[in-house]
């Protein structure tokens, strides 16, 4: 009897001893599990952090990436980031990656007839842009850097970065781009009107220049780069903060459709609500909102203050930043501000060569949606998605009224 009492205890104890291990071992299976779950969320975290990949908010629905550029003639070896000067300047594309095409120097310098002085179409921070034409027959602008370094090279691969994975019919559209030994050159699709810049004012900003921009195509275009900006802040994780937005920056096509250019100084911002980057301060002057020149914290919000400063020259046709003023008018936002919200002083603010073609009541709204992205205080500034919006019924309300002075002619593209 004891015997068996006995065997039973054992059977007992043996299946204790496999549930107990069975048990250990799914703990640890879990732990495992839980382990490697954790080291994989970090290593996306990171990847997100390290200024890499700028992934596409859920709200509003994903636009999917740009599909490949598919070369249209040449040879193509997509392992092969560089192409040697001996390449045949009709040898078309080196290679491609996610959706921008790279170019041989020799094949650009065809395209822009030796980069000479007559396909010159500007000349800015980065080096001369060019005038070119891809054998293909697609009109292209070239830019050349001319400024050797750490950052003019940062700004080529952010440049890069950001608009090969970007996609906005307001950004401007990178074709494609050429770092062979020390050529470093952008590839954009070419923008028939030049920059805002060169519309408002016709005599490089000096007084008595009269800009062609009327009233209703100047709403357009402050809308249109509104969007740009919002997609940038509000459509992409984490948001892309643009640093250098200006009315150079904003280009216009043949027929003054605007889209907001030049990466090379983004920033990916925090992902916090109300969260800051802190970086060194660059910009431009007369554009940068006060609270980033003090401390260099840097938010959606200093681009907001940006863009304020472009509807206010888009408003008073003045440039952000003229000491040969009368004193007290050297600084626009300074001079500006005070008489944003008073409907008898917009008036006085407003570019002469506009003549009247506004109502009062939308240059009132406008000055007054400028007014807030001006703000000193950078929480008062709206979102750009506010600014968007305030903005559609006014451009809506233009194009279903004819123009309120018959006299003035719609602009004509330069080309
Ligand atoms: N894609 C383009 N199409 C046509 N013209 C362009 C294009 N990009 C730049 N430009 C011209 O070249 C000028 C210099 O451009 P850019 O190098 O971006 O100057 P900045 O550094 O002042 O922003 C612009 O003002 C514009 O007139
Ligand atoms: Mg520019």
């Amino acid at each position: 009897m004891s015997g068996g009492g006995d065997d039973y205890k054992r059977e007992e104890s043996v299946v204790l001893i496999v549930i107990v291990s069975l048990a250990a071992l799914s703990l640890l299976s879990l732990i495992a599990a839980f382990a490697y779950y954790c080291y994989i969320t970090r290593k996306v975290s990171r990847r997100l952090n390290s200024h890499q990949l700028p992934k596409r908010s859920s709200s509003p629905a994903p636009v999917p990436l740009p599909p490949p550029v598919i070369p249209p003639q040449g040879k193509e070896s997509p392992s092969s980031n560089s192409a040697s000067d001996g390449a045949a300047a009709g040898a078309l594309v080196v290679g491609a990656e996610r959706g921008v095409q790279l170019f041989g120097y020799r094949q650009l310098h065809a395209a822009t007839g030796g980069f000479g002085r007559a396909h010159m179409v500007g000349q800015g921070s980065f080096g001369a842009v060019y005038r070119g034409v891809l054998p293909d027959g697609r009109k292209v602008a070239v830019k050349l850097m001319d400024r050797p370094g750490k950052q003019g090279e940062e700004e080529f691969e952010m440049e890069v970065e950001l608009l090969s994975r970007l996609r906005s019919s307001h950004l401007l559209g990178l074709i494609g781009h050429c770092s062979e030994g020390g050529h470093r050159l952008l590839v954009y699709e070419f923008m028939a009107n030049g920059c805002l810049q060169e519309h408002l004012y016709p005599n490089g900003g000096s007084c008595g220049g009269i800009s062609k921009l009327d009233w209703p195509t100047r709403l357009r275009i402050a809308l249109e780069a509104a969007k740009g900006l919002e997609y940038l802040h509000e459509r992409v994780t984490p948001p892309v903060i643009h640093r250098d937005f200006k009315s150079s920056n904003i280009l216009l096509d043949k027929d003054y459709h605007a889209r907001v250019s030049d990466f090379g100084l983004a920033k990916l911002g925090s992902d916090k609500a109300g969260g800051h980057v802190s970086t060194r301060v660059l910009g431009t002057q007369g554009y940068v909102a006060p609270e980033y020149a003090l401390t260099g914290h840097l938010t959606t919000k200093s681009d907001v203050y940006s863009y304020g400063v472009v509807l206010l020259e888009l408003l008073t046709g003045r440039v952000p930043v003229d000491m040969k003023r009368p004193p007290g008018e050297g600084v626009l936002v300074n001079w500006a501000l005070p008489m944003l919200t008073d409907r008898e002083k917009v008036v006085q603010i407003l570019d002469p060569s506009l003549e009247g073609q506004y109502s009062l009541k939308d240059a009132v709204q406008v000055a007054a949606i400028a007014a807030m992205c001006v703000q000193p205080e950078a929480d008062y500034r709206p979102l750009m998605a506010d600014v968007v919006q305030s903005l559609v019924p006014l451009v809506k309300n233009r194009s279903a009224s004819k123009s309120c002075n018959p006299n003035v002619q719609a602009s004509k593209p330069l080309d």
